[in-house]
C-alpha cells in the first residue's frame, strides 16, 4: 500500500506578490527568490489530486513568476513550479481517485501546490494522462509549449501564409514550430542571435535562419521578406527587434507577441502602416486558449502532441538535469546554458 505523505521537499518562493521590476531572466543566484525546504502538503480539496513527480520542467513563465513579474501574484513560503510529470497516489472525490496510479503530465494553478518538489498538488481536471512510450523528458513539458506551439501554428495556418517568422527561434516552443512548418510545407524563418544555433535549426526544418546581431541583418532579413513574403510574426522578445522586423513585412502582416523576453519596450515609428497596410498587433496566451476551445478540440490536439513526441516528429530538448536538494546551488549556473530545457528531478 502507497503511504500517503503530509509533507514534501520544495523550492519555495521568498517573496510575496509582484516585484513591479521587468528585469529578464538572468540569474546570479536562485537566493533572492527561492529556498528548498520542507513544506507541509495542503490537505485535498474535491477534485484535486497528489502527484508523486517524477520530472518538471522550468519554463520562462515559472523564472518571470518567482521573479514577481508574472500574471498572477507569488504566494510567500510555496512550492514553486507550473509544470511537470509524475503518478498520481491520492485523490478526493471520485473523478480524482479514478486516476491513481496514472503517469500524468499537469500543470499547477494558484489553488495548488507547485511541481519544483518532490509532491504537488493540483486538480485533477488539468490532468493528462500520458502514453506508456512518451519520455518523462517531453511529458514534463506537454502542456505549455505544446499546446501553445499547436495554437499559434493554427494562426499561420489559418493565415494561409507560405511562411513564417519566430524571433528568439532556437526556443523549445520555436523548434515545436520549426518542425510543424516542416511538416506542413510552411516555411519557418528563424531570427536568432548566435551563429551556432543556425545549423541545428536549419536541421529541424527552418527554411532560413537569420542572425540579428549581424552586420548585414537588415540586407538579409529584406531580401529573405521580398522572397517569402510571410504574413505572420511570432514574437517571444516584443522590443524594438521586434518592431522592425514587423514594418519590414508585407501588407496584413499580423505580429503576434506571446512573450516578453527583452525588458526594453519597442517604438513604433510607422503609424500608416496599420491604416493604409492593414497591418495588426495581437496578443497570445495559452490561458485565454484553454478558455475559448472546446474541451473535444482540446483533446484531440493533446493526442496529436502525444503521437508526434512519441513518433520523434518532436523532442524537448534537455541541456541539464538537476536534482531537487542540489538545485540551489547548480540552478543558476544551468539556465545559463540556452541550448535546452533544464529539468528538475526528486
Ligand atoms: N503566451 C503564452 O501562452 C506562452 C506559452 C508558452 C511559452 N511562452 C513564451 O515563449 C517563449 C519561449 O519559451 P520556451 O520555454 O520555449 O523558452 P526556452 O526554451 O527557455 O528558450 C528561451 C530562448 O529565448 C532566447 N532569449 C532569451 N532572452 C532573449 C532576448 N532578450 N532576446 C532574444 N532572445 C532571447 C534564448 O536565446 P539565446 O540562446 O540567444 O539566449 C533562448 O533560446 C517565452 O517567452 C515564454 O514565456 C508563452
Amino acid at each position: 500500500m502507497v503511504q500517503i505523505p503530509t509533507e514534501t521537499f520544495a523550492l519555495t518562493q521568498k517573496q510575496d506578490g509582484y516585484s513591479g521590476t521587468s528585469e529578464g531572466l538572468t540569474f546570479e543566484s536562485m537566493d533572492p527568490y527561492l529556498e528548498g525546504k520542507t513544506i507541509a502538503l495542503p490537505s485535498l480539496a474535491e477534485g484535486q489530486v497528489l502527484i508523486k513527480m517524477a520530472m518538471a520542467s522550468i519554463n520562462p513563465s515559472d523564472l518571470h513568476y518567482i521573479k514577481g513579474e508574472y500574471g498572477h501574484p507569488r504566494v510567500k513560503g510555496a512550492a514553486a513550479g507550473f509544470e511537470g510529470v509524475g503518478e498520481i497516489i491520492a485523490g478526493a472525490g471520485n473523478h480524482a481517485q479514478s486516476l491513481i496510479s496514472k503517469r500524468v503530465a499537469f500543470t499547477v494553478g494558484p489553488d495548488g501546490s507547485g511541481a519544483w518538489a518532490e509532491y504537488a498538488v493540483t486538480s485533477a481536471a488539468v490532468c493528462i494522462p500520458v502514453r506508456d512510450d512518451m519520455r518523462n523528458e517531453d511529458a514534463a513539458g506537454h502542456v505549455v509549449n505544446p499546446l501553445t506551439a499547436m495554437a499559434m501554428f493554427d494562426i499561420v495556418r489559418n493565415a494561409k501564409s507560405g511562411s513564417f517568422i519566430m524571433t528568439a527561434a532556437n526556443s523549445q516552443l520555436c523548434k515545436l514550430m520549426t518542425a510543424l512548418g516542416r511538416d506542413n510545407d510552411i516555411a519557418p524563418i528563424a531570427i536568432v542571435r548566435r551563429d551556432e544555433q543556425a545549423a541545428h535549426l536549419l536541421e529541424l526544418g527552418a527554411k532560413n535562419v537569420l542572425n540579428s546581431t549581424a552586420a548585414d541583418f537588415k540586407e538579409t532579413l529584406r531580401d529573405v521578406i521580398r522572397q517569402e513574403k510571410p504574413r505572420i510574426l511570432l514574437d517571444a522578445v516584443a522590443n524594438q527587434l521586434s518592431a522592425d522586423i514587423f514594418a519590414s513585412m508585407p501588407n496584413q502582416a499580423r505580429w503576434v507577441v506571446y512573450g516578453k523576453l527583452d525588458p526594453q519596450p519597442p517604438k513604433l515609428q510607422e503609424m500608416g502602416q496599420f491604416i493604409f497596410m492593414q497591418k495588426q498587433i495581437e496578443g497570445f496566451w495559452l490561458t485565454r486558449w484553454f478558455m475559448a476551445t472546446p474541451r473535444e478540440e482540446q483533446v484531440r490536439i493533446i493526442g496529436e502532441v502525444q503521437a508526434r513526441f512519441v513518433s520523434g516528429q518532436w523532442q524537448t530538448e534537455v541541456s541539464d538535469t538537476i536534482r531537487l536538494k542540489n538545485a540551489m546551488n547548480d540552478l543558476a549556473q544551468a539556465l545559463r546554458n540556452t541550448t535546452g530545457k533544464v529539468m528538475l528531478i526528486p
